[in-house]
């Protein structure tokens, strides 16, 4: 599949080596320009390019960018067929985004992302860690593989996020529609708490929309007390303890 992805962070970095090792032609932009990223297409294969060319003659988009950041890339995506899926993996937090009003008063994430940018998202890879995406994959059918959740209303579109969910090393758990993504929001029990696909799935059922947002600040706020001495675990072990998933 020949795949754009946008934004080279944490996740982004990640993506763009699973997708290359996993045979996708991975073409991949920063907000700095493809120089800036040589050395990662040269290790891994996938071409670096500018974020309008990254967009542009692929099957699959995946926008792994701050979500404050979305807005201007209405532009650059007002010339991409509309069959292209369009896949996020963003999610918001005010004490780090800063305070989005139509978020903040309810509006879901991805209703939100697709209101700036111009189209529906399909969500996908923003309930996992960083770090659990980057050391705990593992292949289908390995035991103990965690779970990804997946939301978005173009079945085409879910289905490529799936597969690609697939092919970075978890399971793929549709986690049903963009009005339902609340459930994987941040703040819920399948928020980056590294399920299997049974826990997945009851973590999804105990979702609480009202409490989400408090957790979420609550997390974060906890988060922001270690400074920058945290690691994966401690991310873990505040995402779990907030919304007491798994017991
Ligand atoms: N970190 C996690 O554990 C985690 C987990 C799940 C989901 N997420 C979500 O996934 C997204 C990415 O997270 P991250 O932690 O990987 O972020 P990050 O480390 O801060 O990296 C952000 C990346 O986005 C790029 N970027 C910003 N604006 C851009 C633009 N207009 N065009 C192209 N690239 C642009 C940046 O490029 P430059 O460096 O050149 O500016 C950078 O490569 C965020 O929305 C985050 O909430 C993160």
């Amino acid at each position: 599949m020949k795949i754009g992805i946008l934004g080279v962070g944490f996740i982004g970095e990640t993506l763009v080596r699973k997708l290359s090792a996993a045979g996708h032609d991975v073409r991949v932009a920063n907000s700095r320009g493809p120089d800036t990223l040589r050395d990662l297409a040269q290790e891994t294969g996938a071409t670096a390019v500018t974020s309008s060319e990254a967009l542009q003659d692929v099957d699959a988009i995946i926008l792994s960018i701050p979500l404050a950041k979305m807005p201007p890339l209405k532009d650059l995506l007002a010339s991409v067929p509309a069959d292209v899926a369009v896949i996020d993996t963003s999610n918001y937090y005010p004490l780090r985004d800063g305070h989005i009003a139509a978020i903040d008063d309810g509006q879901l994430e991805s209703e939100w992302v697709a209101e700036q940018i111009g189209r529906p998202v399909t969500r996908a890879w923003n309930a996992v860690l960083a770090g659990t995406l980057r050391k705990d994959g593992k292949a289908k059918g390995e035991a103990g593989r965690t779970a990804i959740p997946v939301a978005g209303d173009d079945a085409a579109a879910k289905a490529i996020a799936m597969e690609l969910v697939e092919a970075t090393g978890f399971d793929a758990v549709d986690a049903g529609s963009i009005a339902g993504s609340w459930r994987i929001q941040t703040g819920s029990p399948a928020y980056c708490t590294a399920l299997t696909v049974d826990q997945l799935h009851e973590a999804l059922t105990l979702a609480d929309r009202d409490l989400g947002p408090a957790r979420r600040d609550a997390g974060m706020a906890v988060v922001l007390t270690f400074g920058a001495k945290y690691n994966n675990e401690d991310l873990l072990a505040v995402n779990r303890a907030v919304t007491r998933f798994p017991k």
